[in-house]
């Protein structure tokens, strides 16, 4: 990633989109979580984009006839989208949520209530969450039944950051916890094993699907690895990219009347304090 990951700066706005296309790896990356986003969501869709940036990816959802639902943190980067995406937003196309992350993990409205078939996160948002297990409560509760999580994450197995002294120190760790974390310019940066991903997502989401993050070129279909089973091995086998696309898909532990679990009720207590308790068991 050109842009704020790994700088002791956080680049924001116009500067942010000037890094962010200078590299044909970056360009040929979003391109390529772009494809794959838009070969999930069937066409018309409601679709909510978390750590959205400056909206680049949301102005190209909208665009092909998806409704846009966003969210970022930084204020900056929320001014810029909200100059880049006008159009779009005055004609009910694009809405976008503002506040803390505090905020939009505890609103119940979040995107005006409405809820979606896709939430997407590219170029590595969720890399900068500590506690995955609360995001995805929250995307359980923004997504209909059926629905899916696409995410760009960086791959803590990627050859180019075994030059790293950071890298080293921290790898007996990444095989023992699962993850571990170095000081970013925003918030510190977690790498994360695959099995990690799921243990934290498992309450409310399953790891189905990892796709690599750098396709030789635009148009070439991602073949993904299924690591329904187990991801044991898959993060390896995708050593050469700097990013990885997961896909998740959304467990079903709605309330017989069809509300959210977030509430619960007697009809639903079973499957909800199943879920709470997984949820306890994925914080640790
Ligand atoms: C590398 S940028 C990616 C932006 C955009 N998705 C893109 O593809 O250009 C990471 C983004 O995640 C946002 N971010 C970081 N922590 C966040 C949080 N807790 N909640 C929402 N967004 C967050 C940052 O503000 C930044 O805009």
């Amino acid at each position: 990633m050109a842009a704020s990951t790994q700088s002791s700066r956080l680049v924001v706005g116009a500067q942010y989109e000037r890094a962010m296309s200078a590299s044909a790896s970056d360009r040929r990356a979003r391109s390529a979580f772009q494809d794959l986003a838009l070969s999930i969501a069937a066409p018309g869709a409601a679709l909510f984009d978390f750590g959205a940036g400056t909206g680049i990816d949301a102005c190209v959802y909208a665009e092909r006839g998806f409704t846009v639902g966003a969210y970022d943190v930084d204020p900056p980067m929320r001014r810029y989208f909200a100059i880049r995406c006008r159009g779009h937003i005055n004609a009910g196309r694009i809405t976008l949520d503002s506040g803390s992350y505090s905020q939009f993990l505890a609103r119940n409205a979040v995107n005006g209530g409405r809820r979606v078939e896709l939430v997407t996160s590219n170029f590595a948002p969720l890399n900068l969450i500590a506690d995955l297990t609360a995001l995805f409560e929250k995307f359980h509760a923004l997504t209909l039944p059926g629905g899916k999580v696409l995410v760009s994450v960086l791959n803590p197995y990627f050859i180019g950051d075994l030059k790293y002294g950071w890298w080293w120190r921290n790898v007996v760790r990444l095989w023992r916890v699962g993850h571990f974390s170095v000081a970013g310019a925003q918030a510190p940066i977690f790498r994360r094993r695959l099995a990690d991903f799921a243990r934290k997502s498992a309450p409310y989401f399953q790891l189905t699907s990892a796709f690599p993050g750098s396709p030789r070129g635009r148009g070439q279909a991602a073949s993904g690895i299924e690591v329904t089973r187990g991801a044991r091995y898959a993060g390896l086998r995708l050593a050469t990219c700097r990013f990885m696309f997961l896909l998740f898909d959304r467990r079903d532990i709605d309330r017989p009347d069809g509300s959210d679990h977030g509430a619960a009720g007697a009809s639903s207590i079973s499957s909800t304090n199943n879920a709470c308790s997984r949820a306890k068991r994925a914080r640790r």
